[in-house]
């Protein structure tokens, strides 16, 4: 049945872990009362990726977009917009900004974006097989079981420039061709959909958003190279990706598009999921396998590579969730299509976790080649507070902190290599002049050694040592003869690690290096933590010209530690103070200081 009106409301877990479930029932609640049920529907869909304003709410055709709606909203805007045909101003975007009809592709926001991978997300309702086949869903994997052959398929695939999103950026094409090459009986599709990076959260939207956007990509890769098993591995902390994922494929299999004789064609394929439990190292591909199969989740040595040998020693293929979201559409629009996005070596479009020091976080997908100042300004909206911006960290334990100066550089696999990063999974994290670099870097350290498996000894032995240095860094302890340990322990972690978690865990400690000299030489040589956020090495105190003995700092300190009379400059002292910094916080004349 066509409705007139359709109220959108996401249903990804950031907006319904600030009350959209509600939401959604409030407005379904309200439509029905006020008669109009056979006329409107309510449409729980996935992330409208503009999370710092969820929960969003959409009404179409008019593309009405509310931000930061409650369940006590849901009256008003079924009242007012639907039955009254006027707009709730209040809950309107930036209704200050003069525009106050905002629509979704006028605001800052998303007017750079392109949205491919994300091109369902917030638009259809994910746990609808009629609403995905609607926009054209399945479309592409008839393509390839009845006009297309396999060569066909990667051939596609080659122009288009596709490489995986999982962190490599290996052409996903040749992927499929090495394990299309390998006689088997059995081959096997995996979808990696792990997700340990900290601060991500792209796959999981894809899986909430549009699950049966993998199931296709899947079939498709399941076709070209020959398998007819795919598995999902997953984490379990992702349990509405899962829940929808599991109903997709139910609705899948009841509709033949999954199973035996997929839609009458000779091609026969099922998947099923495999819960992880939430261990970064087993998001690299040949822990994945061994986690799939029942061990304890450890890389072995490659070659042999996946593709040849992978699960139950068969050749795999094994992608990306987001690079599997792409498949469908490069088979519909073309490789070439696909190829006029992005740069000479990077196509298509990159999703980012845009969090951190930014007043718009969120799902941020970019054409590669974007700079970073157009992501962290044009789209992110710049720092919050007036603070001066730091630095990004992209890549996550695995890449590094670009500083300003390379705001203006283009996006993509090497763009960021060069600049001592990585592109990663695609979690974005914004620093401002607050944020320590160094320990920041110690945070991904201690990631990273918390997260190793233990099974080689560069790694295990090399991790914590350079954790241990770091902490020194940061208590004031360290010394200039540190550097050169620093490089020998990051250079043999780089070179005898047995995986990619070791090698690449050096990176935050080579950009702080490379970029951050000057912040690091300050903790080393001069026992100073320029952003004050290394306990150990700062001071607080009071400035008695400012100060004017109010009182509340006093008041507000949990150990007692700061005294004075009424009126008077106030003191702390320093042997009690903890350093929580509340005096700081609490102060109305920035009378208290650090150093
Ligand atoms: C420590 C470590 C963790 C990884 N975690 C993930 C992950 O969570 N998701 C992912 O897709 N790839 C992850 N990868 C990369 C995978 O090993 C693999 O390269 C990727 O899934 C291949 O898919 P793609 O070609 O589509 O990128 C990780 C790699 C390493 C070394
Ligand atoms: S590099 Fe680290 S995580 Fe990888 S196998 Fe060695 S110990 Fe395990
Ligand atoms: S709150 Fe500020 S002004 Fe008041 S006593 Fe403390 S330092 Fe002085």
């Amino acid at each position: 049945m066509a409705y007139k009106q359709y109220i959108l409301t996401c249903g990804g877990t950031g907006c319904e872990s600030s009350g959209g479930g509600e939401l959604y029932t409030e407005l379904v609640k309200e439509v029905n009362a006020a008669g109009l049920s056979n006329d409107v529907q309510v449409v729980k869909t996935g992330c409208f990726g503009f999370c710092e304003m969820g929960p969003i709410v959409k009404v179409l055709p008019e593309e009405t977009f509310y931000v930061k709606v409650k369940a006590s909203d849901a009256k008003e805007i079924v009242q007012e917009n639907i039955v009254k045909g006027r707009p709730v101003k209040r809950l309107l975007y930036d209704v200050n900004q003069g525009d106050d009809e905002a629509k979704m592709e006028e605001i800052g926001f998303y007017q750079k974006q392109v949205r491919v991978v994300l091109r369902n997300c917030g638009i259809i309702n994910p746990e609808s097989l009629e609403e995905y086949v609607a926009r054209e869903g399945y479309a592409a994997l008839e393509k390839v079981l009845f006009e297309m052959t396999p060569e066909d398929v990667l051939e596609e695939l080659k122009e288009s420039g596709l490489r995986g999103r999982g962190g490599a950026g290996f052409p996903t094409w040749r992927k499929w061709l090495f394990t299309r090459g390998v006689e088997s009986d059995q081959k096997y599709i995996i979808c990696n959909a792990d997700e340990g990076d900290p601060g991500a959260y792209m796959d999981r939207s894809v899986l909430e958003g549009d699950p049966h956007s993998i199931i296709e990509a899947m079939m498709i890769a399941g076709h070209t190279v020959g398998a007819s098993q795919g598995i999902v591995y997953i984490r379990a902390e992702y349990p509405l990706a899962i829940e929808r994922l599991e109903k997709a494929i139910c609705d899948a299999k009841d509709a033949g598009l999954l199973g035996d004789n997929i839609l009458g064609s000779e091609f026969s394929f099922n998947i099923e999921l495999r819960l992880g439990a939430g261990a970064f190292v087993c998001g690299e591909e040949t822990a994945l396998i061994a986690s799939v199969e029942g061990k304890r989740g450890m890389p072995t040595p490659r070659p042999p590579f996946p593709a040849v040998k992978g699960l139950w020693g068969k050749p795999t293929v094994i992608n990306n969730v987001e690079t599997n979201a792409n498949i469908p559409v490069i088979i519909l629009r073309g490789g070439k299509w696909f190829s006029k996005i992005g740069t000479e070596t990077s196509k298509g479009t990159k999703v980012f976790a845009l969090t951190g020091k930014i007043k718009n976080s969120g799902l941020v997908e970019v054409p590669m080649g974007t700079t970073l100042r157009e992501i962290v300004y044009d789209i992110g909206g710049g720092i919050p507070n007036g603070k001066a911006f730091k630095g990004v960290q992209t890549g996550g334990p695995s890449g590094g902190v670009i500083p300003a100066a390379y705001l203006d550089t283009p996006i993509d696999y090497e763009g960021l290599q060069k600049l001592g990063s990585i592109m990663g999974s695609g979690g974005m994290i914004v620093m401002d002049e607050d944020d320590c670099i160094v320990d920041v870097v110690k945070f991904y350290l201690e990631f990273t050694v918390d997260e190793s498996c233990g099974k080689c000894s560069p790694c295990r032995i090399g991790g914590r040592s350079l954790f241990n240095i770091l902490d020194r860094i940061t208590k004031g302890q360290a010394s200039l003869d540190d550097i050169p340990k620093i490089k020998a322990i990051c250079t043999a972690m780089s070179k005898a690690s047995l995986c990619g978690l070791g090698q690449t865990a050096p990176n935050p400690v080579w950009s702080i290096m490379r970029h951050f000299e000057d912040e690091l030489m300050a903790h080393i040589v001069d026992k100073t933590c320029p952003a004050g956020k290394c306990k150990s090495l700062i001071q607080y105190r009071i400035d008695a010209e400012k100060c004017i003995g109010c009182g509340a700092c006093a008041r507000k300190c949990p150990v007692n530690c700061i005294s004075g009379e009424k009126r008077k400059p106030h003191i702390i002292d320093q042997d009690k103070c903890i350093k929580c910094g509340m005096c700081m916080e609490t102060c109305k004349f920035d009378a208290v200081l650090h150093s």
